[in-house]
């Protein structure tokens, strides 16, 4: 989920429902991560798990140009909101080893890796600790490598999904294909012996139940959980995912640099031609003025992630939203 909010009553309502939540720790310090696994401790006895982005590091001299023109054009913007964009960190590996070591002495149920495949040496240190390994893959190349590297189940994310896209390789444009088709492709090959999770647009009863007519063994929502009572979901973010005049859905790489499904606003349609494919820099440069435009309660200039099923999503308590998808 999206950074800079407190999740653990959303990731403990979600459990105490009998989901699963994910506790995201990408982007976040370890100090903080460790916070909210206290957090959500003291919220629930159920398992629970903490979800990690697998860092790549950006080829400096390949994007520094691109980057500085993106900046550049965010200046008026900026200026508008009476804030700087941020200053690029180029070497940042978002705290990985501390976070691998942070991991395997909390030890929850399920860590979940996005955006590539953990090393061997990081896996086997986690199963030693009692941890299963989810690693989310777009592809069915990807499915391989997870699979190879010791993954004890995958997540299919299909271009549906709200968010980030969690492709292995951050300079790829994603496979364009939904979760089923994921699923078909998966279970044909030898990664199919493992339990396969679809995650995208899976907002309805109607959507679980096609899913594990599918094949899966359980599905991953994001969207569905945006409006939740207990979903730190800014207020901009939520009038933005009600507004009438945004219509539409669209995968970008405007906001961070990554392809991600969000609902298109003015950010998207001035910055998405100019975004590089340098993720998580272009997003350290955007985080001040989208957090400017949040606290403004400028639709237009914030990320509205969203899974193609935004529509149908309701204000209501997770713990509802989670049976009424399971019943
Ligand atoms: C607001 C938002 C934040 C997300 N943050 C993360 C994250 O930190 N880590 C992750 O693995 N997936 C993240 N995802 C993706 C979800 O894990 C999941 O793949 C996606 O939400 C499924 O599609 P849906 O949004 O249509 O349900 C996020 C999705 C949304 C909508």
């Amino acid at each position: 989920m999206a950074g800079g909010v407190s999740l653990p009553p959303l990731v403990a309502a979600v459990c105490e429902a009998g989901g699963l939540g994910m506790l995201p720790a990408g982007y976040r310090t370890p100090e903080q991560v460790a916070g909210d696994v206290v957090d959500v401790r003291d919220l629930t006895a159920r398992p629970f798990g903490i979800n990690l982005f697998v860092p790549h590091r950006v080829d400096r001299a390949a994007h520094e140009a691109a980057v500085t023109a993106y900046r550049d054009a965010l200046l008026p913007r900026a200026a508008a909101l009476g804030v700087d964009p941020g200053t690029p960190s180029w070497g940042s590996t978002d705290h990985w080893a501390d976070k691998v070591a942070l991991v395997e002495t909390f030890a929850p149920a399920v860590v979940s890796c996005t955006f590539g495949v953990p090393g061997a040496d990081a896996v086997a240190r986690w199963r030693a600790a009692g941890c299963e390994v989810h690693v989310t893959v777009t592809s069915g190349a990807e499915a391989l490598a997870a699979h190879a590297a010791g993954a004890d189940v995958l997540v299919l994310q299909g271009h549906e999904a709200g968010g980030h896209r969690g492709s292995h390789d951050p300079l790829a444009d994603p496979e364009v294909v939904d979760h089923l088709g994921l699923l078909e492709v998966v279970r044909s090959g030898a990664a199919g012996e493992l339990p396969l999770v679809a995650a995208g647009g899976v907002t309805t009863s109607g959507d679980v139940r096609r899913a594990l007519e599918a094949g899966a063994v359980a599905v991953q929502v994001g969207t569905a959980l945006l409006m939740a009572d207990e979903a730190g979901t800014t207020s901009t973010y939520r009038r933005a995912l009600r507004d009438p005049s945004l219509t539409e859905r669209v995968t970008t790489r405007a906001f961070t640099g990554r392809v991600a499904g969000a609902v298109r606003n003015a950010f998207v349609d001035e910055m998405g031609p100019l975004a590089p494919s340098a993720f998580p820099v272009v997003g350290q440069v955007s985080s001040p003025v989208r957090r400017a435009a949040a606290e403004a309660g400028d639709v237009q200039g914030v990320h509205v992630w969203a899974g193609s099923g935004w529509r149908a999503i309701q204000e209501r308590p997770a713990a509802e939203i989670v049976r009424e998808l399971t019943g």
